[in-house]
């Protein structure tokens, strides 16, 4: 269940690769298209990646023409030390000349179940197909094969009918905001962004899993009309194949 693996030598490698990739699907999208819908991971592993993206590639990237997501959101303000947006506005956002009006952050300090339905909206309301089909997603992975804020366990995982639902994790006794598993795989290109040896072991239990499963949510994400694949590096990655 890990889709077309790339495996690099160290982090410093993946983030490359990745940036490299990342800038890579980002043209293809805007000189086929004429802009590029994308959704960026959360946590801490995309902060290098989105740091190398800033400023390796950053004169080539038609920012202007690239609108930025966020696959999931914590239920904190833009400010907050935990925000995914706030990571990104760091290591990213505060780096490049992409129009305020094509950066889409999720409200992650309103009552979340507003926060998820307004999302909702802007996604509507930006992309131009119907249902909204991202071209790019950028997602990460938990010990507990979480992904986005899809965990298992939660409902989040059977919704049906909203591209961005509210969901309370239990086991950190907090709310999240995320797209749900028909928006994530709705995208023309997925991209898993993992490294460090905290992964090793859950990346190491999907690739035995024959079929996907709800218990491990990253094993659902499979677009219907588009591709995903693995990035990670020699740490996440050293206990595949045992
Ligand atoms: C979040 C992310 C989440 C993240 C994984 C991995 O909001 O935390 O969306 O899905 O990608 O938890 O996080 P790390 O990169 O910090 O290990």
């Amino acid at each position: 269940m890990i889709t077309k693996p790339t495996i690099y030598s160290s982090k410093a490698e993946l983030i490359q690769a990745a940036t490299d990739a990342i800038a890579g699907a980002i043209k293809n999208s805007v000189a086929e298209r004429g802009t590029c819908y994308v959704a960026l991971a959360g946590g801490r592993s995309p902060r290098d990646i989105y740091a190398r993206l800033a400023i390796s590639q950053s004169d080539q990237i038609p920012w202007r023409d690239v609108h930025l997501f966020w696959g999931d959101e914590r239920a904190v303000p833009p400010d907050h030390p935990a925000s995914n947006y706030g990571m990104a506005r760091e290591s990213l956002l505060r780096h490049i000349a992409i129009p305020d009006a094509n950066v889409h952050r999720i409200s992650g300090e309103m009552e979340p179940g507003i926060a998820a339905s307004e999302y909702t909206e802007v996604i509507a309301r930006t992309l131009p197909t119907s249902p909204p089909r991202l071209d790019l997603v950028l997602l990460g992975i938990g010990e507990d094969a979480h992904t986005a804020s899809l965990f298992p366990g939660t409902d989040a995982l059977d919704e049906q009918k909203e591209d961005v639902t509210a969901v309370f994790v239990e086991k950190l006794e907090t709310w999240r905001i995320t797209m749900t598993l028909q928006m994530l795989n709705r995208a023309r290109e997925v991209i898993f962004l993992v490294s460090g040896k905290s992964k090793a072991g859950i990346v190491q239990l999907i690739s035995r899993l024959k079929a996907p499963s709800k218990e491990y949510p990253a094993t659902l994400i499979d677009p219907n009309h588009g591709d995903v694949r693995w990035m990670l590096d020699s740490e996440a990655a050293r206990l595949i194949g045992t």
